[in-house]
């Protein structure tokens, strides 16, 4: 099949093309290829060359939507309904991806995907939203939440991801506090992109829970992190700051969709996170 990824220059777009690109034809591209916010112009861009589209793009710095209200909804919301409903037009198959920050974290359990939504700031407003409207205009849309990302590739949209940025401050201090009461799966973008295909080969439509197994706290992340790195510094815990942007305290997903159709690869998140850095660092 002919498939056009976007965002194939992020984290997660960049293993989706790895895995993808191993069966399909892509086409693929950043902003510089075609900019998502040109809404206008995405029919005709798209004409009748593609069977799938993959929205790997989005507004996903989470403080800085919180100015860019406009910006956000227009990435998050207008720009993938647009898509969604070119495609469904023309009869493309269209995948996005969400969130667990649609979430508001106060279940303590983990969230399912008929959960009820309400995300508590503007970039997971906007995600949500996203969603809405594109399985409303495009209910063939198969939308998959994923959280915490890391992969090969860090994030466009902030130059790092949480195992970057914490090594890069292992190397310059012997103590790190890292936030002990936001609880969550951190995912290995290569275990999504598998994901992804299999829930494309298999035309799974609506939303769909797909990270990583198992829950932890960034502290206990860090920790890990410390601890199979061998690394000689104190990982210390803090408490999330109230000056700062309201995230969910708990936002762990169950791959429930996935688990019913028996189609769930993703793994247990230490041993991804033991695959990834012996790929990458060690
Ligand atoms: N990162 C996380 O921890 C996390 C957690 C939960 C959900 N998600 C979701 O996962 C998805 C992928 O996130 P990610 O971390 O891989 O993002 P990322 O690394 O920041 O990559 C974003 C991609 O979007 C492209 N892009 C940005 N603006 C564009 C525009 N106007 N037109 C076309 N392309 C544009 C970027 O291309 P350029 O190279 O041209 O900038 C880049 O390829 C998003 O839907 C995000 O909401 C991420």
């Amino acid at each position: 099949m002919k498939i056009y990824i976007i965002g194939s220059t992020g984290q997660l777009g960049s293993d989706i093309l790895r895995i993808f690109e191993k069966k399909h034809k892509v086409v693929h591209g950043g902003k510089e290829l075609f900019d998502v916010r040109n809404t206008d112009a995405f029919e005709s861009f798209i004409g009748n060359k593609f069977d799938a589209v993959i929205n790997c793009s989005a507004f996903l710095d989470v403080p800085l939507a919180e100015n860019s209200v406009r910006e956000a909804i227009l990435m998050n919301m207008s720009a993938p309904m647009k898509i969604a409903h070119v495609c469904r037009k023309k009869n493309i198959r269209f995948i996005h991806f969400s969130t667990d920050y649609v979430f508001d974290g106060e279940k303590r359990t983990p969230y399912i995907e008929t959960d009820k939504c309400n995300p508590l700031n503007i970039y997971g407003m906007s995600k949500y939203i996203g969603e809405e409207g594109i399985l409303e205009v495009n209910p063939n849309a198969s939308v998959l939440r994923v959280s915490g990302l890391y992969g090969r590739v860090v994030s466009r949209a902030k130059g790092y991801n949480f195992i970057s940025l914490f090594l890069r401050k292992a190397k310059e201090n012997d103590v790190i506090e890292v936030v002990s009461d936001e609880i969550l799966t951190p995912t290995y973008t290569l275990n999504a992109a598998k994901q992804t295909l299999l829930v494309f080969e298999n035309g799974i439509s609506g939303i769909i829970h797909s990270t990583d197994e198992g829950e932890v706290s960034w502290f206990d992340f860090a920790s890990e992190i410390s601890r199979q790195m061998k690394l000689k510094i104190k990982v210390k815990r803090k408490k999330s700051s109230s000056n700062s942007i309201a995230r969910p305290k708990y936002s762990v997903l169950e791959n429930r969709k996935l688990n019913e159709l028996g189609l769930n690869i993703m793994k247990d998140w230490r041993e991804s996170l033991r695959e990834f850095l012996k790929e990458e660092y060690i």
